[in-house]
C-alpha cells in the first residue's frame, strides 16, 4: 500500500486465523491474514494514520520500529494497550529530513510483544528515498523485494507452540525460518539484473548472517539510510529488529541463500538447566534462480552520500546503562542495572536538543540487540575501537562482556522504551523508559 498526496490510511486488523506455512495448515497469528501484514510505502513528510483493530484474545498494540516520530499521544505510543475487540488510531507524521530506509511494524504490548511477534504479527514499512534529494538518486533496478524473515514454531497439529523455559532465557528460536512467511520460497531473475533487497529481521531472538553465494552484493544501507559508500562483499549480519538494503546483480545459476550460524554466548545457567548456548543450525532461506538472456548493467550505483555525523559535537552528557541477568526466584531475570521494566518509572531524563554520549555495556554473557525508539543513535564505538564513518543504528549489538557507544541527538520531545531487542528478554523487563523535554 502506498501513499496518496502525503498520506496514508491504513487498516491493520491483528488476528488469528488458518494459513498455509510451509505446505501445512497451521493456526497462526497475522495482520489482515496475511504472514507477513501488507508492506506500507511512505515518504518523508508523509502522514501514516493507521487503525488498528485487535481480534485477538489478549491486549496488543502497534509499534514502527524505527521511524523518527513522535511517540506521545496517538503516535508511536507503546504504552497504550489496546483491548480484544477494540481498535486505536495511530497517527505518525513522518519529519520532511526523515531518513529513507526499510522499517517495520510489530506489537509492544509488555508481557505478550514474543508472543505475538512469533505467532506472526509483523510486516515492512519503505521509507522511500526523495527524489533527485542531495545525494539521494533513486537506485536503478529491474525490481525491488521486500523479505521479511522470520521465525516460527508449528507442533503436529499446526498450532503455535509455547515457549520453554530454556526458550525465554536464551530467547527462542522458531524451527521453522520463513522468508515473507514461506519456507525456502523461489525467486526469479535473469543474468546481469539488478535487484533491490531490503531485509527485516522480525525473528524474535535470531540472529541473520546472510550467505548469498556467488551473487554479486552491495550493501547500501542498514536500518537508517544509506551507508556513505556502498560495500560489497562485506558479512551482513542482523541482529533481531536490524535490516538491511542492499543491491544484488544476478549471476547464472541456482544459489541456495542460506544462514549461517551465529553464535550469541550462553545464558549462563547451562549447568542448571541442561542445554545452553545459542548458535543457532545454519538453515536454507530461499532459492536464487537465474537463467535466460545476459541483461546489461544498469547505471552505476549512486555516488557515496554525505552522512550525517554528529562527531563535531560536543556530548551535552555522557551515560552508563548495564544489560544484567541474574538468578532470580522464577528463573533468570533481565534487567538494566538490577531494575526491570515499570511503565510508572521514568529511568532516564533527557533535555530536549541534548546531544548524549550513551555506552550500553554487556555483564553476561550473552549478546543482547540494544534498541533506542524514536531517536536514531550514531555508533561511536561498537566494541572494538572508535567507528571510522558514520553508522547510524536503531539496533546496536553489544556483545556478551562487551561495551558500546553511541550518540543520539534527543530532538524530539515525548517518553517512550529503549530494550533488548531479544523479546522473550524484552518481556521479562529488560527495558527502560526514557523522556525527553
Ligand atoms: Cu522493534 Cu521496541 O521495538
Ligand atoms: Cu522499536
Ligand atoms: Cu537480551
Amino acid at each position: 500500500v502506498s501513499s496518496e498526496s502525503g498520506l496514508l490510511d491504513v487498516r491493520l486488523v491483528a488476528g488469528r486465523g488458518e494459513r498455509l506455512v510451509a505446505g501445512r495448515r497451521a493456526d497462526v497469528l497475522g495482520y489482515n491474514d496475511g504472514l507477513p501484514g501488507p508492506t506500507l510505502r511512505v515518504r518523508p513528510g508523509d502522514t501514516l494514520r493507521i487503525e488498528l483493530v485487535n481480534r485477538l484474545d489478549a491486549p496488543t498494540n502497534l509499534h514502527v520500529h524505527g521511524l523518527h516520530v513522535s511517540p506521545e499521544g496517538n503516535g508511536d505510543n507503546v504504552f497504550v494497550a489496546v483491548q480484544p475487540g477494540e481498535s486505536f488510531e495511530y497517527e505518525h507524521r513522518l519529519p520532511d529530513d526523515h531518513p529513507p530506509g526499510v522499517f517495520w511494524y510489530h506489537p509492544h504490548h509488555h508481557g505478550n510483544v514474543a508472543d505475538q511477534v512469533f505467532g506472526g504479527l509483523y510486516g515492512a514499512i519503505v521509507v522511500e528515498d526523495p527524489p533527485d534529494a542531495a545525494g539521494g538518486a533513486e537506485v536503478e533496478v529491474a525490481r525491488e523485494r521486500v523479505l521479511v524473515v522470520s521465525d516460527i514454531s508449528l507442533d503436529e497439529s499446526g498450532s503455535l507452540k509455547g515457549a520453554s523455559m530454556q526458550d525465554r532465557m536464551m530467547g527462542r528460536e522458531g524451527d521453522l525460518v520463513l522468508a515473507n512467511g514461506q519456507v525456502m520460497p523461489v525467486l526469479e531473475a535473469r543474468p546481469g539484473e539488478r535487484e533491490r533487497w531490503r531485509v527485516v529481521n522480525a525473528c524474535v531472538s535470531r540472529y541473520l548472517e546472510l550467505d548469498l553465494g556467488d551473487q554479486q552484493l552491495d550493501l547500501v544501507a542498514r536500518d537508517l539510510g544509506p551507508l556513505t559508500e556502498p560495500s560489497a562483499g562485506e558479512a551482513v549480519v542482523l541482529a533481531p529488529g536490524n535490516r538491511a538494503d542492499m543491491v544484488l546483480t544476478a549471476v547464472s545459476g541456482s544459489t541456495t541463500v542460506r544462514l549461517v550460524p551465529v553464535d550469541r554466548g550462553e545464558s549462563g545457567m547451562g549447568g542448571m538447566m541442561g542445554g545452553d548456548g545459542a548458535a543457532s543450525d545454519a538453515v536454507d532461506l530461499l532459492t536464487f534462480e537465474v537463467a535466460g538472456t545476459v541483461v546489461g548493467g544498469g547505471r552505476p550505483l549512486p555516488s557515496p552520500v554525505a552522512a550525517r555525523d554528529l562527531r563535531g559535537q560536543e556530548p551535552t552528557r555522557r551515560r552508563e546503562l548495564v544489560l544484567e541477568t541474574g538468578m532470580g526466584m522464577g528463573g533468570m531475570s533481565f534487567t538494566f542495572g538490577g531494575r526491570a521494566f515499570d511503565p510508572d518509572r521514568t529511568d532516564q531524563e533527557v533535555a530536549l536538543e541534548a546531544v548524549e554520549d550513551w555506552t550500553i555495556r554487556n555483564d553476561s554473557s550473552m549478546d543482547h540487540p540494544f534498541h533506542l525508539h524514536v531517536w536514531p543513535m550514531q555508533v561511536l564505538d561498537a566494541g572494538d575501537g572508535p567507528v571510522q564513518d558514520p553508522v547510524w543504528r536503531d539496533v546496536v549489538n553489544v556483545p556478551a562482556r562487551g561495551t558500546v557507544t553511541v550518540r543520539v541527538a534527543f530532538d524530539l520531545p515525548g517518553r517512550t522504551v529503549y530494550h533488548c531487542h531479544v523479546l522473550d528478554h524484552e518481556d521479562a523487563g529488560m527495558m527502560g523508559v526514557v523522556r525527553v523535554g
